[in-house]
C-alpha cells in the first residue's frame, strides 16, 4: 500500500487556553505543562460533515488523482451529523463517485484501523485506490462543565488517499477490555424502551489509567510492528503518534531513547482531535515537504475499547 495523497480541514475558530481560563477555574500554565496544548479549533458556523468534505476533496486534488479512480471510500467517525445515510456515503455524492462507502467506529484508533482494512481491500483485489477519511467533532461530546476533559480536544478533519503498490505495510491492532475511556448515548425516544437510569451522555474519562494504557500499549504495538518489518527503531524517520498528550508521546519516545525531531507534533495548535489527529499531522507535515520518497514511517494510535494499533509503512 502506498499513500498517494492527504488533506485535512480545521474550523476557522481558535479557542486558546487563556481563553478557557475566562470560562472556568483553569489556566494556560494547568493545561500546557499537563498536556502541551496552547489553544485548539472549535467547530461553530461549520459542521464536521463540511470539514470531512473539504478535507477529501483536498486530498484528492493533491493526489492529482480524478475520482473516477476512487475504488471505495472508508470513513471513520465518533459522532457524525447524521445517523444515515453514513459519512462516507455523503463524501462520495459530493465527490460525484458512485462506489462503495463504509463509516468505521474504532476510537481515537479509528485511523489506524481504518487504513488496515483499506490495505486489505487493496491486497484481496477489491480496490485499487481507497479514500480514508478522519473526522471527528469531540467538542461535541465533552462536558463544558468539565475542566478535566474538556480543555483536552479540538475538532477536525484529516484525509488520506492510499492505492496499490509501495512496500509492504506492517500492521498490529488489539483491544483490551476496560471502562477507563466512555461515553454514553442517551436512547432516542420510543413508546417501548426508555432508558431506566439517568444517562449522563458526555465523555467519561481516568485519565491517569488512559495515560498507563495509551503508553504501554502504544510501546508494545511500535515494538512488534519494527520487529515484523526486520528494521531497528532508528531506521524510522518519523512516529506519528495519536495526540493525545505531549506527555504520552515523551514517554514512548524516552522509553524507544530516539531524538525529538522522530516524534513530531502539532497537539499544541490542535489540541487532541481523535481519529483526526494522525492524518491531520501527516497532511500538515506533507505541506511543509517533511516526507521524501522510501521514509519509514511508524504510526501508533490508541483510544477508548480500550483499542490501539500501529502500523508501519514507507512514503
Ligand atoms: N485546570 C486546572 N486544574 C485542573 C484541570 C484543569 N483543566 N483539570 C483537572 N484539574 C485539577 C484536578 O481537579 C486535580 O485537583 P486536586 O489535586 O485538587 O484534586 C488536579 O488538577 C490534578 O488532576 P489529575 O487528573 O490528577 O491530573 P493529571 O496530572 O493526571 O493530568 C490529564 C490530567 C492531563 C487528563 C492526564 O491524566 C492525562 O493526560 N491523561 C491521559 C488522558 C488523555 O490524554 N486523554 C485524552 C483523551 S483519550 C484519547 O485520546 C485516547
Amino acid at each position: 500500500m502506498k499513500i498517494l495523497g492527504t488533506g485535512s480541514s480545521v474550523p476557522q475558530y481558535e479557542l486558546t487556553n487563556d481563553m478557557l481560563s475566562e470560562m472556568m477555574d483553569t489556566s494556560d500554565e494547568w493545561i500546557r505543562t499537563r498536556t502541551g496544548i496552547r489553544s485548539r479549533r472549535i467547530l461553530t458556523t461549520e459542521t464536521i460533515t463540511d470539514l470531512a468534505v473539504d478535507a477529501a476533496k483536498k486530498c484528492i486534488t493533491q493526489s492529482n488523482i480524478p475520482t473516477s479512480e476512487i475504488d471505495y471510500i472508508l470513513c471513520h467517525i465518533i459522532i457524525p451529523d447524521m445517523t444515515t445515510p453514513s459519512l462516507a456515503s455523503i463524501i462520495n455524492k459530493e465527490l460525484g463517485c458512485t462506489c462503495p462507502t463504509l463509516d468505521l467506529n474504532a476510537a481515537c484508533t479509528g485511523f489506524i484501523y481504518a487504513l488496515d482494512v483499506a490495505d486489505s481491500l487493496i491486497k484481496a483485489g477489491k480496490a485499487k485506490k481507497v479514500l480514508v477519511v478522519c473526522a471527528e467533532k469531540p467538542t461535541h461530546f465533552v462536558d463544558w462543565n468539565k475542566r478535566e476533559t474538556c480543555v483536552l480536544f479540538g475538532d477536525a478533519a484529516g484525509a488520506v488517499l492510499v492505492g496499490q503498490g509501495g512496500d509492504e505495510c506492517y500492521f498490529k491492532l488489539s483491544t483490551h477490555p476496560t471502562d477507563a475511556l466512555t461515553c454514553k448515548r442517551i436512547a432516542t425516544p420510543s413508546p417501548f424502551y426508555h432508558d431506566k437510569e439517568e444517562v449522563y451522555p458526555y465523555l467519561e474519562m481516568r485519565g491517569r489509567d488512559v495515560f498507563r494504557l495509551a503508553v504501554h500499549n502504544s510501546f508494545e504495538d511500535i515494538k512488534s510492528v519494527v520487529n515484523e518489518a526486520g528494521v531497528t527503531f532508528s531506521d524510522v524517520k518519523y512516529y506519528l503518534l495519536h495526540q493525545a498528550n505531549v506527555r504520552i508521546l515523551e514517554a514512548i519516545r524516552n522509553e524507544l531513547n530516539l531524538q525529538e525531531e522522530c516524534f513530531p507534533h502539532n497537539i499544541e495548535c490542535r489540541g487532541n482531535t481523535s481519529s483526526a489527529s494522525i492524518p491531520l499531522l501527516m497532511d500538515e507535515m506533507n505541506q511543509s515537504n517533511k516526507f521524501s520518497e522510501g521514509d519509514t514511517l511508524v504510526l501508533s494510535a490508541f483510544g477508548a475499547g480500550f483499542t490501539s494499533g500501529a502500523c508501519l509503512l514507507k512514503w
